[in-house]
């Protein structure tokens, strides 16, 4: 716990960014203005900690934003912030407004960055899981996950319909550089042959088996669901090597990209937003500090940052037997 009281706080977001950020924005500003807390918005992330891109904020500032995707601060990946001399910057920039307490709303690269400068300069840190990925220990969801894959759910049901019309194969690519939650989330409710996933080696020996055993049977829909880092590299890269081994298959590929990081906010993740920033600012005032706010079985649960960057979230083998048994 932290001994001295905050008056001044800032919030950020960092990172990627994810539907349901300007809900938790929301959220810190409207929760601080209840506690008589001066709020500040910060533009960009840490860059704009570092450039003085600093705005007071009030009720008004954060009206009619519940709804909309995207982050109305904006969003960086500093590189600046990663020298002592960018967090100096910083600190001042924070220092001269009286700032006392930060709400960082990222994911696991922000909140390693709000770790090491709390270290150094002694500004309590709390971390929001704010990211599409879901890969953080500490919290069974994300900010943005649930409407992420739910955009990947809509879109993939699409693409079945036309794979159907066409007796044909698809390789559909999901975001997911080093986490295949959205792979797999979206992969589980559309009923999808395989997924591939950055946390499992690709067998694609077994693939292809498994492609040709279906073709024999005369499977006539075939999803196969990748994340975008998955082993081979994503999905036309799959899509080569199966055109390479089984040249008489139909294959056509989908990338989905960004749309994914984009629209409006399911109710869930909204709920989640405004129970989670309403939190990181209750834990300020209570004195916490250098903690990520994250939801464990439906309870508001504390992780220390440092532990909350090191874990992740781990995928277990019932979850790729699932995909297996109820694909056949
Ligand atoms: O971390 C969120 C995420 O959307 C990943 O799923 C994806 O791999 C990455 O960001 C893409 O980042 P960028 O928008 O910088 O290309």
């Amino acid at each position: 716990m932290h001994s001295k009281k905050v008056t001044k706080i800032g919030v950020l977001t960092s990172g990627g960014d994810s539907p349901g950020m300007n809900a938790c924005i929301r959220a810190v500003v409207r929760t601080g203005l209840y506690h008589k807390l001066e709020v500040f918005g910060i533009v960009r992330g840490y860059s704009g900690m570092i450039d003085d891109d600093i705005q007071s904020m009030n009720s008004r500032s954060v009206a009619n934003i519940i709804q909309r995707g995207g982050t109305i601060l904006k969003t960086a990946r500093s590189k600046e912030f990663l020298t002592h001399e960018g967090r100096r910057k910083a600190y001042d920039n924070l220092k001269k407004r009286g700032i006392d307490g930060l709400v960082i709303i990222g994911g696991d690269g922000s909140f390693r960055g709000a770790q090491v400068f709390s270290n150094e300069f002694d500004i309590p840190c709390i971390g929001v899981p704010g990211t599409i990925d879901k890969d953080i220990a500490g919290s069974d969801f994300t900010i943005g996950f649930d409407t992420a894959v739910n955009t990947a759910v809509q879109a993939i049901d699409k693409i079945r319909d036309t794979a159907d019309a066409h007796d044909r194969l698809f390789i559909i690519e999901v975001m997911g550089r080093d986490a295949g939650y959205i792979a797999l989330h979206s992969g589980i409710s559309t009923g999808a042959e395989h997924i591939l996933i950055p946390e499992r080696r690709t067998d694609i020996e077994a693939l292809l088996r498994s492609l040709q055993e279906k073709e024999k049977r005369q499977k006539l829909v075939n999803l196969v669901v990748v994340a975008e880092g998955d082993d081979f590299g994503g999905g036309n890269e799959v899509s080569r090597i199966i055109k390479e081994r089984l040249p008489n298959v139909d294959i056509r590929v989908a990338i989905l990209g960004h749309i994914q990081r984009g629209g409006s906010p399911t109710c869930l993740d909204r709920v989640l937003a405004s129970r989670m920033g309403y939190s990181a600012v209750e834990a300020l005032i209570e004195g916490r500090h250098n903690v990520m706010v994250g939801i464990v079985n439906n309870r508001m649960h504390y992780t220390p940052l440092d532990k909350a960057v090191k874990a992740t979230q781990k995928i277990s083998e019932e979850w790729m037997k699932i995909v297996k048994i109820l694909a056949s």
